[in-house]
């Protein structure tokens, strides 16, 4: 697959902190590998820069956030020429003239990347109709979080379709670009092995968790309006979910993959009423120490509210209402300023009916199947053997399916994958505007409960592994959470 050239890709929140901390790194990182033909990258920013001083703060960026091994002179000045930047107010439709004069006015493969606040998509959709800059040719890419619940994320989409085709909006789920993702759909459909395991005869429980040790940092002004609820849960993690979940596509193709991750969102078993205490945690972050150092809790960050009821963590038990899952519990969790940065999908197979060796526990010796997504990606197997010596006794041992120091090529970033994806008019890895609905349709009762109640989260240690609510979360089902297994 290529990019066809010349290209037009326009960044709304060009100059912000996702721009600078992941698109335009990922951007030049395709630029580097020859991926990038000739085109523009225009980024739009609200603030007035001169060009001079706009290229020194790309610059700035990558050199933060690409590894130096790939900065090259000769590369940078390429990926420079590639850059402009317009100044506009994105609400002010009279500014869009300034960037119509930026962008030829040829009908070309032309991508409006919209990394900035939904509120915004309606205003920018509506500006760049006006000055005549959506062609047939033309898309357009939504970051998360679309609207706030299930109303507002369809009147989003509502006022984003009167200008785009549904084919035309791309929907970005940044999780969906990690390797170990697609590679999950690969071990999952390119062998047998495991698809003949894939179901609750075998599958005792599965895990997902996306840790993160970093605190709020200095997103407190969006992330005080969302929490780790709409932040990572009702998009990330039950994207994950269903790509563990899914049936098989018949084949590769864009809506054949995303008709099966529907179908898992629509079998959710709804959490409502009382259910939501058994089945959800809500936590938020005290002081603790993380990596060493003391930190404030959530609610002392800066422009955080002191009596905040926002979460900063969320674990749930899951559960799909169809025939290959029913009675296999899902234990999704997701929390800022835990104990480390990890996140993984964990396997949990059966136990043996019965043991033959001594000191055999048959619970904690269970087969597991886990899939690394980072720090470091990979897929291990966590199998039993003997222990060496006399006697038989059994001890775990990690099998690495793929271990990371064999490969030789660099991991392309989850934004490289879907930049490049996006330019190329490959929507497979985005998110269709019903597996929208649906994920907030199963999160809306949850959130709504949390308003209505309006209590403070759980608090729990920064440093920890999240609130002891998550812990008896999985043991009164007689089962831990992987790091206690
Ligand atoms: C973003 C969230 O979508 O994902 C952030 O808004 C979070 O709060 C980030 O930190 C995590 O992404 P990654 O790729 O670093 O795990």
């Amino acid at each position: 697959m290529q990019i066809e050239s010349p290209f037009e890709l326009v960044l709304f929140g060009g100059t912000g902190d996702l721009s600078q901390r992941k698109l335009l790194p990922a951007l030049y990182l395709l630029h580097r590998d020859g991926r990038l033909p000739d085109g523009r990258v225009v980024c739009i920013s609200r603030r007035e820069m001169e060009s001079v001083a706009f290229i020194d703060w790309v610059l700035a960026a990558l050199k933060t956030h690409v590894a130096s091994e790939y900065l090259e002179e000769a590369v940078w000045d390429g990926f420079a020429s590639k850059l402009q930047l317009v100044c506009l107010d994105a609400d002010n439709p009279d500014d869009y003239d300034a960037l119509a004069a930026a962008l030829s006015s040829d009908d070309v493969n032309r991508v409006f990347y919209l990394a900035t606040g939904s509120n915004l998509f309606l205003p920018v959709c509506r500006g760049l109709s006006t000055a005549g800059l959506i062609g047939s040719r033309s898309k357009v890419v939504l970051e998360k979080p679309i609207g706030h619940d299930l109303q507002s994320a369809k009147a989003i989409n509502e006022s984003v379709a009167e200008y785009f085709s549904e084919s035309q909006i791309y929907r970005i789920d940044h999780y969906l670009g990690k390797e170990t993702v697609q590679n999950l759909l690969v071990l999952r459909f390119a062998n047998s092995l495991f698809e003949s395991q894939w179901n609750q005869h075998f599958i005792d429980h599965i895990e997902i968790t996306i840790a993160e040790s970093i605190g709020v940092e200095k997103r407190a002004g969006f992330y005080e309006q969302v929490g780790a609820m709409r932040d990572m849960f009702q998009n990330h993690l039950l994207q994950l979910l269903c790509i563990v979940a899914m049936e098989p596509p018949a084949r590769l193709e864009t809506d054949a993959v995303r008709d099966e991750k529907v179908k898992v969102l629509r079998a959710l078993k709804p959490i409502v009423g009382d259910a939501i205490h058994r089945h959800v945690v809500r936590g938020q972050y005290d002081a603790g120490v993380s990596q060493g150092k003391p930190v404030p809790p959530y609610r002392e960050e800066p422009d955080v509210h002191h009596k905040s009821n926002t979460e900063t963590f969320v674990a749930a038990k899951v559960e799909i209402d169809n025939w290959r899952w029913a009675g296999v519990p899902f234990y999704l969790r997701t929390g800022k300023r835990l104990s480390e940065r990890v996140t993984e999908i964990v396997v949990s197979f059966k136990e043996i009916p019965h043991s033959i060796f001594p000191m055999q526990h048959k619970n904690t010796m269970a087969n597991k199947l886990v899939f690394r997504l980072q720090p470091d990606d990979g897929v291990r197997l966590m199998l039993c053997e003997k222990r060496v010596g006399p006697g038989m006794s059994v001890r775990p041992m990690n099998l690495s399916l793929n271990p990371a120091n064999h490969r030789k090529t660099r991991v392309p970033e989850a934004y490289e994958r879907l930049l490049f994806d996006a330019l190329c008019s490959n929507a497979t890895l985005f998110v269709r505007d019903d597996e929208l609905m649906e994920a907030w349709r199963w999160v809306d009762p949850i959130i709504q409960h949390w308003n209505e109640i309006d209590l403070r989260p759980e608090p729990y240690t920064a440093g920890t592994w999240g609130p002891a609510a998550s812990t008896l979360l999985l043991a009164q089902d007689g089962r831990l959470w992987v790091e206690n297994s």
